[in-house]
């Protein structure tokens, strides 16, 4: 099936790059338009009504670009607003969630931890994901002001190392041998969380799954892109473009724009 064309993918900011960066890598002659909408950030402190409206705002200024699927790259929005998305919209979209399922299937001392957004972490959706598996205990952690951070270009900041280890530091003294990343902007800490765990926990995120799901319903429902011409990403951002460059390594142009 031929479709050419581009992937949508929005998040509050600029950490579903990390969901782009898989997707890019796995579809490199797709198209894509990553909507980066941080003057809203952090969603994860936002209401459900709040996330929703956010939500379909990202995914009509997608879809008025002619994108062909939404990849909603921010686990905060799809636990509150997929469902929602998908009702009003007859676009595919592809959401993200918090990988409960490997980590539990994988513990040996049934223990894991989970960092995400208060949002994400107090969802239906979460609590639905979790409920299936009973025998494992799973340590939640809100990751409070992680996302303003690197909203800042504070990835490598003292504040950033202090934060963690106060989360990080009971889930290890629970012993536990997994810890899933359970939003989008922080496998950008995976370096720093590396320092503090000891090497026996690790860390699993989302975004090779979400690429992969990407890719099989462009395949069989969407259609792929098969134009010869070099693929084209955009970038948009509603606030100063320079964290958003920094973050792909000031490779790609950034588009600054009222939405
Ligand atoms: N990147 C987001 C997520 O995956 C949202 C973080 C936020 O804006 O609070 O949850």
């Amino acid at each position: 099936m031929i479709n050419n064309n581009p992937i949508g993918l929005f998040d509050s900011g600029i950490g579903g790059t990390s969901i782009w960066k898989e997707i890019h890598q796995l579809l490199p002659n797709e198209d894509t338009i990553y909507l980066a909408d941080s003057i809203n950030a952090p969603y994860g402190e936002k209401s459900k009504e709040e996330i929703i409206h956010l939500s379909c705002k990202n995914t009509e200024f997608l879809l008025n670009q002619n994108c062909k699927i939404v990849v909603v790259a921010c686990n905060t929005a799809t636990t509150n607003a997929i469902k929602e998305l998908r009702a009003k919209y007859k676009i595919p979209f592809i959401g993200i969630e918090p990988a409960i399922k490997p980590a539990a299937l994988h513990s040996q001392t049934h223990k894991i931890g989970i960092l995400a957004t208060k949002g994400t972490l107090n969802s239906e959706l979460f609590y639905k994901n979790v409920e299936q598996y009973q025998d494992i205990q799973i340590i939640e952690q809100i990751g409070f002001g992680l996302v303003e951070l690197i909203e800042n270009g504070a990835i490598n900041s003292k504040e950033m190392n202090s934060l963690l280890l106060n989360y990080l530091t009971p889930m290890i003294n629970a012993n536990i041998d997994y810890l899933v990343l359970g939003c989008s902007h922080y496998p950008y800490l995976i370096p720093q969380i590396q320092k503090i765990l000891p090497k026996n926990i690790k860390i699993i995120d989302s975004g090779d799954a979400v690429a992969k799901q990407t890719k099989s319903i462009l395949t069989e429902k969407v259609g792929l892109r098969t134009n010869l011409l070099k693929s084209k990403q955009e970038f948009y951002t509603n606030t100063n473009p320079k964290v958003l460059a920094e973050i792909l390594n000031n490779q790609y142009t950034i588009i600054q724009k009222k939405f």
